[in-house]
């Protein structure tokens, strides 16, 4: 239906924009289009039948970048890895003149088995499928480039944050406990993970959008995934923390207490991946030229502002459009709504107890608030091209946290030297093999020489004789590089003489201070929906002692968030156990009161047969033109108007619900047509008034002009009400609900909210 409409792709990409592996986007911006386009090429009403070269990808897509499996840029175009020439063949380049039919003895069998392509075929299909990730296997990414500020240059030598590098990227989104089929909006801790392709070598940050981990020691985190994941017994429920096993064990176990509180409030849903901070999470150790040291925590954070979904919203959301994070990005970046974040640290010194204002910097349980330790702007993230094929890509790219370049360093936090372990143990079986740093997307963009040989899927093609060192048969090569000459040199660290134990420091036994400063640097709203995800979560436990182990938990961070909790549940609310100290509030983990850019959003506009079809095609055009997308909605597909200026409809009234858009829109008919435009279909509609009782409940900017004021009041959204915007002019009726998408929610719609 909509997606004809402003289709200006066309299938003739130009092919040098394939070939180049620039981390430039390969798509200029097409305004007007909606997009979701599913290929390059609007298919014929009737099968093709004309032979042809395969299509070209659409030109929002690109591939990883064409170089070796050594890391030598090949030349060859980007397409050079897609499939090629315009008949069907086996995989030996034999063309085939039947692929619907098995080789029979006649019409009606028996099958042969000399029927090379038969098996073939379905040999191939048996094998489609790889492990999952054991987390984190749910997600989609983006390729993008990142641009170095040079304000980092004086504390690390990274080459990639030099001012004005740009190093291509991949960025893979993910939820933590859901298979790679659940939904997208579930509550979860998301995982932010970076491929940097700099000249010296691969970085990865490999960090979640939550800054405090559950646990303090790596060893544990088996323990935690299995109380997260499904029941084992029944594998009920999938991709959610709300069941006995996880609340079980966080009950018990209260170093994740911080955690838990990020994954309660609004953290755990976020509208979109655009609009997520994200986190390093463990202190990082920065290394100049000269070789001093700083210690350091990575963010990111979003142009786009933090915002977040309700709870109820990422419910429906769960059921109506499973994909809606993947979709939102993809979408955002076909539409050229470049996705970006800027990259900054907290930068700390030094010291021999690696503590900064009494924060335990290797306890990757607690956060340094920003107001003690501003983040300091270092470069630009910019996601600008979609992947060409998900498995290919998405699904095999390999990150690992021990993927470090000269000038980035490790500090001792032991979660931190666990993950060191895991990741490249459990890519060997995940990617079947040691030789997945071969596959396209892993394949550094520097040059490759590490004597390691052979192995399953081996796809270089090594000379000489000598992998090993010292040798003279291959003239010595390949040769060490000191400093001097870029070689990645660990930063000598002392370590201190001590026993071998099975222990935490004493620093790492507070618990709950860091749970009660997030509590408190939380808005009454904020707070509200915190009480209620606890309520939500710890309601779905079959045993109450379970829930009166976390009561305890949370009577220990705040007495109110418990009682408010402990009401819901029906439950009497503990007294606290422990004393916790009250921390100074730090705004800056609030995400509400702040004004953002509102590119990407979504708005819907209600048309029917009363509208004003002109002002509607205005406000059409002005959405687009300001980044964001309008998808019409009306009574019925097709189109609406004449033929000469005809108006695409995306949705229906059966096909919309409210939780696909920001903001919602009335196009009422013109005033002068007195009552006959009040009866428009819209506004006896019951879809309509859900669409809008639902969003009005969610706190979204709602507008109409003309008659539009019945078909809102029908649903309950009065003029008057916040957020609730009516006029005659539709262009400024716009201007408004766009003014008030800047702060994401319509905040005092909410007798909690801030005023
Ligand atoms: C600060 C703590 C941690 C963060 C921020 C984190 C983040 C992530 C992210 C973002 C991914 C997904 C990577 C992708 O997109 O492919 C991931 C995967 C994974 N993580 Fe972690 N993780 C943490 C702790 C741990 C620990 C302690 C372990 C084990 C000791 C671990 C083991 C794994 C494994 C096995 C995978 C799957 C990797 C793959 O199959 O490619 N993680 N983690």
């Amino acid at each position: 239906m909509g997606g004809a409409e402003g289709r200006h792709l066309s299938c003739t990409t130009e092919p040098e924009a394939l070939m180049s592996p620039s981390p430039k986007s390969p798509s200029p911006k097409s305004k007007g289009q909606i997009p979701g386009v599913p290929g390059s090429e609007a298919p014929s009403l009737a099968e093709p039948t004309e032979p042809r070269e395969p299509l070209a990808t659409r030109p929002d897509q690109r591939p990883p970048a064409a170089v070796s499996a050594t890391g030598s840029p090949t030349g060859a175009p980007g397409t050079a890895r897609a499939q090629s020439g315009a008949y069907l063949t086996t995989a030996q380049g034999v063309r085939l003149p039947d692929t619907d039919h098995s080789l029979k003895v006649g019409a009606r069998g028996p099958t042969l088995l000399q029927d090379h392509h038969l098996r073939e075929k379905i040999t191939h299909f048996d094998h489609e499928r790889i492990p999952e990730r054991v987390v984190h296997a749910r997600g989609a990414a983006a390729h993008g480039v990142f641009r170095g500020y040079g304000s980092a240059e004086q504390i690390t030598m990274a080459g990639f944050l030099a001012k004005d590098v740009e190093t291509p990227v991949f960025v893979r989104f993910s939820n933590v406990v859901g298979s790679r089929g659940s939904a997208d909006t579930v509550r979860d801790t998301r995982g932010f993970a970076t491929k940097f392709y700099t000249e010296q070598g691969t970085f990865d940050l490999v960090g979640n959008n939550i800054p405090v981990f559950f646990i303090q020691d790596g060893i544990k985190f088996p323990d935690i995934v299995h109380a997260a994941k499904p029941h084992p017994d029944v594998e009920i429920p999938q991709a959610q923390s709300a069941h006995d096993t996880f609340w079980d064990f966080v009950s018990l176990h209260t170093e994740a207490t911080a955690h838990v509180m990020w994954q309660m409030s609004d953290r755990g849903i976020p509208r979109s991946w655009r609009m997520m901070e994200g986190f390093g999470v463990h202190t990082f150790r920065l290394v100049n030229t000269d070789g001093e040291t700083t210690l350091a925590k990575f963010h990111w954070k979003p142009a786009a502002g933090v915002h977040s979904l309700f709870w109820e919203e990422a419910q429906m959301v769960s059921g109506v459009d499973p994909d809606f994070h993947r979709r939102d990005l993809a979408n955002a970046i076909e539409a050229g709504a470049y996705p970006e974040w800027e990259f900054g640290i907290q930068a700390f010194p030094d010291t021999d107890d690696q503590t900064f204002e009494g924060i335990d910097l290797l306890d990757p349980s607690k956060l340094v608030p920003e107001e003690l330790a501003p983040v300091q702007p270092i470069g630009r993230l910019t996601l600008n091209a979609n992947p060409t094929n998900y498995f290919a890509e998405t699904e095999q790219v390999a990150f690992h946290p021990g993927h470090l370049v000269p000038g980035i360093d490790i500090t001792d936090d032991p979660l931190l030297h666990a993950r060191l372990f895991s990741y490249l143990d459990t890519q060997l079986s995940r990617l079947g093999g040691p030789n997945f740093a071969q596959i396209p997307i892993n394949r550094p963009h520097a040059p490759i020489n590490d004597m390691l040989r052979d192995g399953m899927h081996q796809s270089a093609d090594q000379a000489g004789v000598a992998p090993y060192k010292p040798n003279s048969l291959d003239g010595g090569c390949p040769f060490t590089a000191g400093a001097g000459m870029g070689g990645y040199v660990e930063v000598p660290q002392r370590v201190t003489a001590a026993a071998k134990v099975r222990e935490s420091p004493s620093s790492y036994a507070d618990h709950l201070s860091q749970p009660r400063l997030f509590w408190l640097s939380l808005t009454p709203i904020e707070q509200e929906h915190t009480i209620e995800a606890f309520t939500f979560e710890l309601g779905k436990c079959y045993e109450t002692p379970i829930r009166q182990r976390q009561l305890q938990v949370l009577a220990n961070v705040d007495s109110a968030l418990c009682a408010g909790v402990a009401a819901g549940l029906g439950l009497p609310a503990p007294d606290a156990t422990e004393e916790v100290t009250s921390p100074r509030p730090s705004p800056a983990l609030s995400q509400v009161g702040q004004r953002w850019p509102t590119m990407g959003r979504t708005i819907g506009i209600i048309v029917d047969q009363a509208s004003d079809l002109g002002a509607v095609r205005g406000v059409k055009e002005a959405v687009t033109g300001g980044g964001m997308v309008p998808l019409i909605i009306a009574p019925r597909g097709g189109t609406l108007g004449s033929s000469a200026d005809e108006l695409v409809v995306q949705r229906t009234f059966l096909t919309a619900r409210s939780v696909e858009f920001d903001a919602i829109l009335v196009a009422g008919g013109p005033t002068d047509k007195g009552s006959d435009a009040v009866g428009g279909e819209a506004a006896g509609d019951p879809r309509v008034a859900l669409m809008l009782g639902e969003a009005f409940r969610h706190a979204k900017a709602l507008g109409g002009w003309g008659q539009a004021g019945a078909t809102l009041s029908a649903a309950g959204c009065d003029e008057g009400a916040p957020g609730v915007v009516l006029g005659q002019d539709a262009t400024q009726v716009l201007a408004q609900v766009v003014e008030l998408l800047g702060e994401h929610r319509v905040w005092a719609r909410f007798p909690a909210g801030p005023s």
